[in-house]
């Protein structure tokens, strides 16, 4: 059975909030990151800063379509302890299996609004099926790095 709309709102809601935690976290490994091996991975960290961003402008464009309010600060949910600067900042390798788990937990919760707005909201469903599209497209990128990364290491 689909999700009333409040169900939905409150899904949306939970994305925007990892979007915006994946932008602070993928902001902060863009800049913290050292040595050679690092720049790569940092330059597309700083890339996704933006993509992710834009995920959130359309989530929360989505959520006041629907008659929700855009969280402020106070009211995000923040969970994603694996994507925290690294203490060791030539730690590319863990830098990227964070990403891959953020970009997985991403994927999981459009796939989760999807199921839930079938046969009935294909306005808010045609949005996570584009948002998932572009969150397969990093995890990819991702675990292909890991692959030749983790080789090096
Ligand atoms: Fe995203
Ligand atoms: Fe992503």
């Amino acid at each position: 059975m689909a999700a009333n709309s409040n169900e939905v709102i409150e899904m949306l809601k939970h994305s925007y909030s990892m979007e915006i935690e994946t932008v602070m976290n993928y902001l902060a490994n863009s800049i913290n990151l050292d040595g050679v091996r690092a720049e790569e991975i940092k330059n597309r960290l700083a890339a996704d800063v933006n993509e992710e961003l834009g995920h959130a402008m359309q989530l929360g464009n989505r959520i006041k379509q629907l008659g929700g309010q855009v969280p402020g600060s106070l009211d995000v949910t923040l969970s994603q302890k694996h994507l925290q600067p690294p203490a060791d900042t030539t730690d590319v390798v863990g830098v990227i299996r964070a990403v891959i788990e953020a970009e997985q937990a991403a994927i999981d919760q459009y796939k989760k609004i999807i199921r839930a707005t079938e046969g009935d909201d294909y306005v808010t469903q045609d949005l996570c099926v584009k948002l998932l599209a572009d969150e397969e497209q990093h995890l990819i990128l991702f675990k292909g790095f890991l692959k030749e990364y983790a080789k090096e290491s």
